[in-house]
């Protein structure tokens, strides 16, 4: 069995649940993209258009820090990349992890979870922001309420 890693960025606990799920029924490491400044509930307010999360979306090259770091990326073949949909998309700070390490020759696999928008055209944004380097899935939404078994079925099933 290929060496995995489940990376996820949560700011309010779904994805996160999800992503302790699949790491368990895959047998994979764990990984949380911790912000250097966390994310407050009115940093979050989409309604707000003044609100930390609506100006860092608006921005493709907002970068938000991160502080947690991977030990020893070259060890997985497979990265699992989870994160809550944001207007759309992967939140900025996914482009931050994913702009730190060399996934060459990785498969990666993103994962999100939403109020009900799909994954989308988020594979293709990754696949653009590594310029081609690694092998990206199309990737899938999960419900926060996913089983360990169903992502079990899910993960096992893309054949990587
Ligand atoms: C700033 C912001 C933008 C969001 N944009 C979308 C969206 O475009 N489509 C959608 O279905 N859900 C959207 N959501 C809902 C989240 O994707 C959803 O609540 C997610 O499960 C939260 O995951 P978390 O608890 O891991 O942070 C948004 C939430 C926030 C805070």
């Amino acid at each position: 069995m290929k060496k995995a890693l489940v990376a996820y960025f949560s700011a309010t606990g779904t994805t996160k649940k999800v992503a302790v799920s699949l790491a368990e029924a895959e047998g994979a490491d764990l990984f949380e993209i911790v912000p250097e400044k966390p994310y407050t509930a009115e940093d979050l307010n989409w309604q707000n258009k003044q609100s930390r999360s609506t100006v860092e979306m608006q921005d493709l090259n907002c970068r938000p820090a991160v502080i947690s770091k991977v030990e020893n990326m070259e060890q997985y073949e497979v990265v699992f990349l989870g994160f809550p949909i944001w207007w759309g998309r992967e939140p900025s700070i996914v482009d931050t992890f994913l702009e730190a390490y060399d996934f060459a020759g990785k498969a990666i696999v993103p994962f999100c979870t939403s109020g009900g928008n799909g994954i989308g055209f988020v594979g293709d944004r990754i696949k653009a922001l590594l310029g081609g380097k690694a092998m990206v899935v199309n990737g899938q939404r999960m419900g926060g309420e996913t089983s360990a078994e169903d992502l079990k079925i899910w993960a096992d099933g893309l054949d990587l």
